[in-house]
């Protein structure tokens, strides 16, 4: 079986090996990969600057969002072969910490989870992968190829989950939204938005172009200014910041209307300084009762909550996020970033 693997903590180490094909346990489904996107977190990994391999082992078979029609399946599963199925990417700590008790291992308090083609595990980037039965979601097959989204839709599934729950302490009725970053975060962040009847604006510093188009296309108005500059313009109730680019994520902290919910989903690299007049900040969140929530990974009930929306979805809308699909012998090409991508997608066929 061809795979992507990679050795974590090694620049350009990623390569395709031959592996073993893999033998499904108890309990456990065999999958033909179909597709696999990729995004920021795989980059990184690539680039050396995160990831580990699963215990006694240099490499990791990378890739975490995943899409693949099942094989096998236990008998008495609900699975049958021929479904389409995405595979969960955490799993609990196995202490486990009480949130990984509650089955909230997306809020693990130990750090000692994994997490598939990331952390300890082989992902989903090869011809054929195991899951068990309780860490995998069928989807209706309606949703085809636009499956491969459902990974980062779960994660701002979770974010607007996030940003109702902190908004729900006191009277929380939010009108607009504010959506920093047009990738596939960003624009599924304002699919989510749309769908719940706000008015949604999203910053992207490119001008042009498919990530304009797909902002566009949702009803969702597409802003290439500041985010100071926006948000003083829109008064956001909610932004969802979904760049992780350090004075993106200030200006988003100090940029809602009273009683906002900054919601923070991209992961920063470490080591970037900026000046921030912090008292300023302090007073701004203090005296308007602003809440700045991080947001990473999602559960079981994320994962129900974006197979719905993905279905709710305008099908050719989220085909359009699609705009890079790169074969598996091409993988240096896909783990190249351009301007223009929003979700590149690895052809595991
Ligand atoms: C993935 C999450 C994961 C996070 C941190 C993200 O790219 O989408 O599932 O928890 O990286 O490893």
């Amino acid at each position: 079986m061809r795979a992507l693997t990679v050795e974590p903590g090694k620049a350009g180490s990623a390569a395709i090996r031959e592996l073993p094909d893999p033998a499904p346990a108890a309990g456990e489904l065999l999958v033909e990969g179909v597709a696999l996107g990729v995004c920021g977190t795989d980059r990184e990994i690539a680039a050396g600057g995160y990831g580990w391999a699963p215990p006694g082992r240099d490499h990791l078979v990378l890739g975490h969002e995943s899409l693949g029609r099942v094989r096998e399946a236990p008998a008495g599963s609900e699975f049958t072969p021929g479904d389409l199925v995405v595979g969960v990417v955490r799993r609990p700590d196995p202490v486990p910490c009480g949130a990984c008790a509650h089955g909230a291992f997306d809020m693990c308090r130990n750090g000692r989870y994994t997490e598939r083609g990331i952390k300890h595990l082989d992902g989903y980037g090869s011809r054929l992968w195991t899951v068990e039965t309780g860490y995998a979601v069928k989807l209706d097959a309606r949703l085809d190829a636009a499956g491969v989204l459902m990974e980062p839709t779960t994660v701002v599934a979770k974010a607007w989950e996030q940003v109702e729950k902190v908004g729900a302490r006191s009277w929380f009725e939010p009108r607009r939204a504010l959506i920093t970053g047009a990738g596939p975060i960003g624009l599924l962040a304002a699919m989510l938005g749309v769908r719940r009847g706000l008015e949604v604006h999203v910053l992207d510093k490119v001008t042009s172009g498919p990530k304009k188009d797909a902002a566009e296309a949702l009803g969702a108005r597409y802003h290439s200014s500041s985010v100071t500059d926006v948000a003083a313009k829109a008064k956001p109730d909610v932004i969802i910041e979904a760049t992780g680019v350090s004075s993106v994520v200030f200006e988003a902290m100090a940029g809602t209307a009273a009683y906002g919910v900054v919601c923070l989903t991209g992961v920063s690299p470490a080591g970037r300084r900026i000046t921030v007049d912090a008292g300023a900040l302090n007073r701004e969140i203090v005296l308007e009762n602003d809440a700045v929530v991080g947001s990473v990974n999602a559960n079981l009930s994320h994962y129900a909550a974006a197979a719905d929306a993905l279905l709710a979805a305008d099908p050719a809308w989220l085909a359009r996020l699609i705009t890079r699909r790169v074969p598996l012998a091409r993988f240096a090409d896909a783990l190249e970033s351009h301007p223009d991508d929003i979700k590149v997608v690895l052809d595991l066929q």
